[in-house]
């Protein structure tokens, strides 16, 4: 192979040349006519996202996987059920002392096998059950090197960091959480200041790591400005969203954080995961994942590139719900894999 390449290089050399110089004129005149739209911002490469070539995709919109440990679904089971290689896999992972990040949702070593063998990009969704002022830049060194285990292994991250921070800040679920702990109300404790100050620590401990991405993920909530810790140390948008009825569509839902984050500070919008609540049903499920992965919603919303279906059955929590696409029915599998792969 490495022979042949020579004898076609010359001419390739010379297309090239055409196609540069056809390439710097269409450019010209394209930024000319847009130059107000688009101030010059390159197109996003969801290569530059390590998403995998081969991953499952729908029109454009590169699809994976939040699997749920607790029914030992693993990827790979996900992936052998639905045919499909997903393009991103979402675990979670708490930190619960100040002093030692415990990595284990990560490297637990059929965890680990599971995250390599699926290609997919890494949605590492790390919760600070801690306040947010004790993180320390040691601690979040630890983070770090923990990151940089998985992303030696070729394991690209997109590190989800305090995911839903303006909701799990006030949602009341602390003491529960903390053994009792009075003084911690909520899943997360602290103000949007201090949440700002822990995220830029950990961006700086990351930041060396060129297959780290740093994914922002409010919740839906209204007060999503405060927490925004800015372009410079955000890379990926996202928003975290479950329809109880079909009174929103995906664009309703998505279109105002899509524009006023990813579109302005032309970043890429991450559904990081989805699923329906208030029902269970079947044809509920099928209304939004048809409706998420839509071509329509790809030209409203154009730097939208990838998607993670929350594939958990929750039907213990006493409101949670069967959020499953895939792993409990096989007639709904089918329907799944009639729109995510469709013929
Ligand atoms: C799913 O589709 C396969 C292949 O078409 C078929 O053999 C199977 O019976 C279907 N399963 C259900 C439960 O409908």
């Amino acid at each position: 192979m490495w022979k042949s390449g020579l004898s076609i290089l010359i001419p390739v050399m010379f297309l090239m040349s055409i196609l540069s110089l056809s390439m710097f004129e269409l450019k010209t005149m394209t930024s000319f006519n847009v130059h107000h739209l688009t101030e010059h911002k390159p197109l996003l490469d969801p290569r530059d996202f390590g998403l995998p070539r081969e991953g499952l995709s729908v029109n454009g919109i590169a699809f994976g996987w939040v699997p749920d440990d607790k029914i030992g679904s693993s990827m790979s089971l996900v992936n052998e059920r639905v045919g499909a290689p997903g393009s991103t896999m979402g675990i979670y992972s708490q930190v619960t002392s100040a002093d030692e990040f415990d990595d284990y949702q990560f490297t637990e070593p059929s965890r680990l096998r599971d995250i390599i063998s699926s290609k997919a990009v890494l949605i590492a969704t790390i919760m600070p059950l801690i306040p947010f002022e004790t993180f320390t830049p040691a601690l979040c060194a630890q983070i770090a090197s923990s990151m940089r285990k998985l992303t030696d292994e070729g394991v690209f991250v997109w590190l989800r960091f305090a995911h839903e921070m303006n909701w799990y800040s006030r949602d009341g679920d602390g003491p529960a959480l903390h053994g009792g702990n009075p003084n911690l109300k909520n899943t997360y404790t602290g103000t949007p200041v201090q949440f700002i100050q822990m995220w830029n620590i950990l961006s700086e401990a990351v930041k060396d790591n060129l297959m780290v991405k740093m994914f922002w993920s409010p919740n839906s909530g209204q007060d999503k400005d405060q927490w925004f810790p800015g372009p410079a140390v955000v890379d990926i948008i996202g928003m975290d969203f479950y329809p109880k009825d079909r009174s929103r569509t995906p664009e309703k839902v998505y279109k105002p954080i899509h524009d006023n984050y990813a579109l302005k500070y032309n970043l890429p919008f991450v559904i990081g995961e989805t699923g329906v609540k208030g029902s269970s049903s079947s044809e509920f499920k099928m209304w939004w994942l048809s409706g998420v992965v839509d071509s329509r919603l790809k030209s409203a919303l154009p730097n939208y590139m990838s998607c993670s279906w929350f594939e958990f059955d929750k039907t213990d929590d006493p409101e949670g719900y069967d959020y499953t696409i895939v792993l409990k029915d096989g007639a709904l599998l089918n329907r799944t894999k009639s729109i995510l792969i469709p013929r």
